[in-house]
């Protein structure tokens, strides 16, 4: 198959290495990509934003499947004009992707299908804030209506700062005022051709900075899968109570969400809660997600995208230990630090239990720089978490960054 691959970060990157482990050979290309996917994959120079751009460069090149990677060519439409010209793709048309793109779109979906959920307000002004935050109670949960990087919730017990939060997303547009949910945190991605739904394994992800959950919200730190303390038969669940009913409710209204739900979930005491739902892969998420996965992933993919995901066989998944640490420029995630060089990668080639997906990196001359906030994923497997920890923590310690961090408590004490 000739895969084209849109996007830039370690999810991309983590993808593109596990379609090349495929029996079947696939020519890949990667639109941007990054220095680590240059290794892997056919660098594309364009847009990924742009959909009239993306779609003629599939047409001219006779891609069999576009995999659209992040959210923001998703809320741009370009899985839309894909689908216009009958290029398969594995990502939602717009509509579907406002899943993801508005909380308050997808709060009114899961009341629609009855999918267990926090109560939430929306509101639009300072006075239904005020309100909103008085009925609730503390700690306040805000949330910017629309895509926010990561960085539109604020979870806090401060009643001003929870305002000032607000107001500043109010400018913008709409806010939502949540209750707080309380209780371990799971992803969990369902594949979906917009009828059927198809599970992968549960991830953990570690949103918060810094070591014990201190410091701001990221786009994630670190994850390990698979979670060995969730109760039997939580995916079969989350599949009937929350993902199948989901996709059903966009198919009835004309809006059928084709790709890869992303389901945010907390297991709260009185049951399993959707926190949030994305459109596309997690990441970091899908670093240990894939790093499972021992079955072909072009041909599931391919399937969601073309409506006949009942078609194929389900996914198997090894019963490995996998974690990934992401390694963060100084100052991430309020003012990452840019342009530093990274050394020490060569000691790492050629080791079986640690591989690396490039986030934020480019190449100056023969210099490898760090070009983002999250600038790489180190990822490794191993019979039990300690051991998958000690090659990921030793490949860390291998790897210089000037200023850079990373979390040391990704998968400790998991049994
Ligand atoms: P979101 O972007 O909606 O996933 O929120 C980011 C993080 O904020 C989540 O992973 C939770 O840790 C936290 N959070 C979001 N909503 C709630 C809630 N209703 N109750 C408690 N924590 C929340
Ligand atoms: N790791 C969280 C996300 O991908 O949104």
């Amino acid at each position: 198959m000739k895969i084209l691959v849109v996007g830039s970060g370690a999810r991309e990157h983590t993808i593109i290495k596990a379609l090349a482990r495929d029996e079947e050979h696939h020519e890949i290309l990667a639109a941007p990509g990054n220095a680590g996917i240059a290794g892997d994959a056919e660098i594309v120079g364009l847009d990924p934003t742009n959909p009239k751009v993306v779609t003629e460069f599939a047409l001219a090149s006779d891609i069999d499947l576009v995999i659209i990677g992040p959210e923001a060519p998703l809320v741009a439409g370009v899985a839309d004009r894909l689908r216009r010209e009958n290029i398969p793709v594995f990502g939602p048309n717009r509509d579907a992707a406002a899943l993801e793109g508005s909380k308050a779109f997808a709060k009114e979906i899961m009341s629609a299908a009855s999918v267990p959920t926090g109560k939430a307000w929306s509101v639009s002004t300072k006075e239904e804030l005020i309100t909103a935050l008085e009925s609730v109670g503390s700690p306040y949960v805000v949330k910017a209506d629309g895509l926010a990087a990561g960085k539109g919730v604020l979870v806090t017990e401060d009643r001003e700062a929870a305002i000032d939060h607000a107001d500043f997303y109010l400018q913008h547009g709409d806010v939502l005022v949540e209750e707080f949910l309380s209780g371990p945190e799971v992803s969990l991605f369902f594949l979906s051709d917009g009828t059927h739904v198809v599970p992968l394994e549960p991830a953990q992800d570690y949103k918060r900075a810094f070591e014990q959950d201190l410091g701001p919200n990221t786009g994630g730190m670190g994850a390990y899968s698979p979670l060995p303390w969730l109760p039997d038969g939580f995916v079969q669940e989350v599949q009937s109570c929350i993902a199948q009913p989901t996709i059903d409710e966009m198919a009835s209204r004309g809006t059928p969400f084709v790709g890869l739900l992303y389901c945010g979930l907390i297991l709260t005491d009185e049951g399993v809660k959707v926190i949030e739902f994305n459109a596309r892969f997690g990441d970091p998420e899908t670093q240990v997600v894939l790093a499972r996965l021992t079955s072909p992933l072009a041909p599931l993919l391919l399937a969601a995208a073309t409506g006949s995901l009942d078609t194929q066989p389900a996914p198997i998944f090894s019963d490995d230990c996998a974690i990934t640490v992401v390694l963060a420029s100084e100052g991430y995630p309020e003012n990452p630090i840019t342009g530093r060089e990274i050394f020490g990668l060569d000691k790492l080639e050629g080791s079986h239990q640690v591989t690396l997906a490039h986030a934020g990196t480019a190449w100056d001359q023969n210099h490898l720089l760090a070009t983002g906030g999250r600038v790489l994923s180190v990822i490794a497997t191993g019979a039990t978490f300690d051991a998958a920890r000690k090659s990921a923590y030793e490949a860390l310690d291998a790897i210089e960054l000037e200023g850079s961090h990373f979390r040391r408590d990704i998968a400790l004490d998991i049994s």
